[in-house]
Order: structure tokens, then C-alpha cells, then sequence
């Protein structure tokens, strides 16, 4: 083998996402990808918005000398002073620019992030079932990252976060709303998660950080409000993306946000920049920069989003699936009616239905069904998903 004997190893255990995508890939070949309904991946199926169209053609027509040069890493002053702008109107803290850093989406972000604050045997807790390149992420800087169960609501377990934070504990991990459950958590769970982290940073005598994924943080349904997450704890990261909330996965573009409370911050802004220019980003993409600083009020319209989420929740729980109803993002995390979740799937796939087994995401007896699909995709799936909940006797 010409690869390291690591990257074999994490290439052998390739991800039941990337796997299940691949057969669904396979069976559209064989059967016609109308007869293939493929729930596997978190791609957003909508358009960005017309604004975003707009203000690209007018960065076209209007093209400014040296648009396309190199910047200073943490990206242009104009777009992070807007997205300042627009925290400090969320949370009514004194963000500036610098405090934002523009990075490659949620993923640059967070790479960026952990590799500015983890020593080598630092450990990271994020509450399990978990977005799974974390363990790869949290891996790359030489970090361990440690599952902590939530309850089975999929909301923190508390207690159990609070046994599992020690010694080494860097920062703890959260996702909301969630990929894979669609949770959101609580205020009231996230103000307890600050209190515990305040209370194990002084008795560790180091500071734990906060660091919050909020790349679907525009996708939440109903009346749920996000909680701000800087309300709850100083020393606090928000990792975000406009992958969903503008449609655009593909351009690489989202930032990181250091509280303006955190100790240290021009300090870990300094480091995140160092980051992003040896880990080879360099900067984000300058013509996205120039774009989202301009769209930090548009998203996409995600009520096409929430009627295929009741459409599905409805009928999966009609047909006797026990489903935690999501409040957030575009998964829906079933339990399946057998233990053994990746035969379940095996099931399903027998009927065309590519989903992921909750195994892959760190919970079994459950599978990942990504939402993000056209309607058809879910109608001319439901009677599989019927006559196997009747086969195994929901
Ligand atoms: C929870 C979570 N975090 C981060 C990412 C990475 O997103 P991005 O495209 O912004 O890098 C994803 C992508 O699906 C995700 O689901």
C-alpha cells in the first residue's frame, strides 16, 4: 500500500454514509434513479436563493482590481466586520471583526479551530449520536475525542457530561440543531452545560472550551428559537457555515467566531489565521467572502424543508416508528424495529431505500434518513417503509 498505515486503516473503515451513498449510486445504474430513493446524504437539495444569484452577477460585472489576490488570512475586513455586526445584534455582545475568521465552511472552521487550541492527548467530549468526522477532525490535530450518550430523547445527559469532563478535557463539542438527531438543545441544558464547564475549569485550574457547531443553525422549525450560545459560557467558539443555510456546500465558505468574552481571544484569533495558512487554506474563497458579506440577512426559504419533515415524521409514526420528532436541520433518526440497525437497512435497501445505520453515527438500533430530497423521493419511498414496520410488527 503507497498510504500510511493510518489513513489505510481509516480508508478501511470508510463511513456507512459514504458506503451507503455508493450503493445507492449502484442501484440507480441497475434500476433508474426514479426507482432508487436515496435518504443518505446531507446535501441540500434547494437552489441558493435569488439573492445570492444577484449579488454574484453584480461581483461579475463589476469586477475590483486585485479581487482575486491573496488577503490577509482571516479574510476580508468588510465581510467579518458585517458578520460582527450581525452577532452583536444576536447576542448584544461587542463583537468586531476581529473576532470572525472566514474559513472553508464548518469543516475548515472547526480544523482550524481545534488545531489552535489541542496538545497532543488532549481530549474532546461531544454527546453521542455524533456528526462522525469529528473523530477525524479532532484526530488530525492529535487530539481524542470521547462520546458522551445523550439521553434517549437525544438531549444532553448531563450528569453523564459532567462524570466525563477531567483532566485532560480541551473542549467539549456540541452540534445544534444536530446532525443526525435534528435536536436543538435547550437553554435551560445549555446554561447547565456553562455552569458544569465553569465549575470543572476550576477545578482542572484550566480553561475548557465551549465550541458549538452551528452549521444548520438557520434551519430550525416551528417556534423553536436557538439559544445564543455566547449567553451561556465566556470561553465559547461558534463554528459556522452558509453550506445550508444559503445552499452553497460546494464553495467552501462559513467563519468562526470567538466570543468577545473569551480570555485570550486575540491570541486564538492570531492562532486560527497561523491555522488556516499551514493547514493550506490560506484564506476562504475571496469571491464567496465578498458574497455572504452581503447576504448576512438572506437564507433559503426552509419551509419546504419543515413540510417534507411533517410529511415524513407523520407517516414513519403512523406506520409505528419511534421517532424523536426533529426540531432542526433535515434528519430524521428513527429507531428501527430491530435491534440490529444495519440489517434493517439491509432491509430497506432490498426495497431501493438507501438510509445509514444509527451505528455509523455512534447509536445503533437506529438509521439516519437525510430529508434533503424532492418530495417525490419520500412519497414513493413511504410504502416500503410501511410494509417493512408491518414485517417486523411495529
Ligand atoms: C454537523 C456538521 N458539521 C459540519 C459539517 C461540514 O459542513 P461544511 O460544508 O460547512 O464544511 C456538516 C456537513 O454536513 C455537518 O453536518
Amino acid at each position: 500500500m503507497a498510504v500510511s498505515n493510518k489513513i489505510e486503516k481509516a480508508l478501511e473503515g470508510a463511513s456507512w454514509v459514504r458506503k451507503m451513498f455508493e450503493e445507492g449510486d449502484r442501484l440507480k445504474r441497475i434500476h433508474g434513479p426514479e426507482n432508487v430513493f436515496d435518504f443518505t446524504l446531507g446535501n441540500p437539495i434547494l437552489e441558493p436563493p435569488d439573492e445570492f444569484f444577484e449579488e454574484l452577477r453584480s461581483v461579475a460585472n463589476n469586477p475590483v482590481p486585485g479581487m482575486s489576490r491573496y488577503m490577509s488570512n482571516p479574510g476580508y475586513e468588510d465581510t467579518r466586520k458585517r458578520i460582527a455586526d450581525m452577532l452583536s445584534g444576536e447576542t448584544r455582545l461587542p463583537f468586531t471583526e476581529e473576532q470572525i475568521i472566514m474559513s472553508t465552511g464548518a469543516a475548515g472552521g472547526l480544523n482550524i479551530t481545534l488545531k489552535s487550541i489541542l496538545d497532543p492527548g488532549d481530549e474532546v467530549i461531544t454527546p453521542s449520536p455524533y456528526f462522525v468526522e469529528y473523530r477525524f477532525y479532532v484526530d488530525n490535530h492529535g487530539g481524542t475525542l470521547k462520546l458522551v450518550e445523550t439521553r434517549d430523547d437525544f438531549s444532553l445527559d448531563l450528569g453523564a457530561m459532567d462524570e466525563a469532563i477531567g483532566q485532560k478535557t480541551k473542549a467539549v463539542l456540541i452540534n445544534s440543531p444536530n446532525n443526525p438527531t435534528g435536536v436543538v438543545y435547550s437553554k435551560e441544558s445549555l446554561m447547565e452545560l456553562g455552569e458544569i464547564l465553569r465549575r470543572k475549569s476550576e477545578q482542572f485550574g484550566k480553561t475548557i472550551f465551549l465550541l458549538c457547531d452551528e452549521a444548520y443553525k438557520k434551519l430550525v422549525y416551528d417556534d423553536v428559537k436557538l439559544p445564543d450560545v455566547f449567553s451561556v459560557y465566556d470561553t465559547c467558539i461558534a463554528v459556522n457555515s452558509h453550506s445550508k443555510d444559503l445552499s452553497i456546500p460546494g464553495e467552501r465558505i462559513g467563519y468562526v467566531a470567538i466570543s468577545p468574552l473569551c480570555e485570550g481571544k486575540e491570541e486564538l484569533a492570531d492562532a486560527m489565521a497561523f491555522c488556516l495558512r499551514t493547514l493550506g487554506f490560506v484564506n476562504a474563497p475571496a469571491l464567496m467572502q465578498r458574497l455572504v458579506g452581503r447576504l448576512t440577512n438572506v437564507s433559503v426559504d426552509i419551509s419546504g424543508y419543515q413540510e417534507k419533515r411533517d410529511l415524513f415524521y407523520g407517516a414513519l409514526v403512523d406506520f409505528g416508528y419511534s421517532v424523536v420528532k426533529p426540531m432542526g436541520a433535515f434528519y430524521l433518526f428513527p429507531r428501527c424495529p430491530a435491534d440490529d440497525d444495519v440489517a434493517f437497512v439491509r432491509a430497506l435497501q432490498a426495497k431501493n431505500i438507501l438510509t445509514v445505520p444509527g451505528s455509523g453515527f455512534g447509536r445503533p438500533g437506529h438509521m439516519r434518513i437525510a430529508y434533503c430530497v424532492e418530495k417525490w423521493v419520500i412519497e414513493a419511498s413511504l410504502e416500503g417503509f410501511k410494509e417493512l414496520a408491518k414485517e417486523y410488527g411495529t
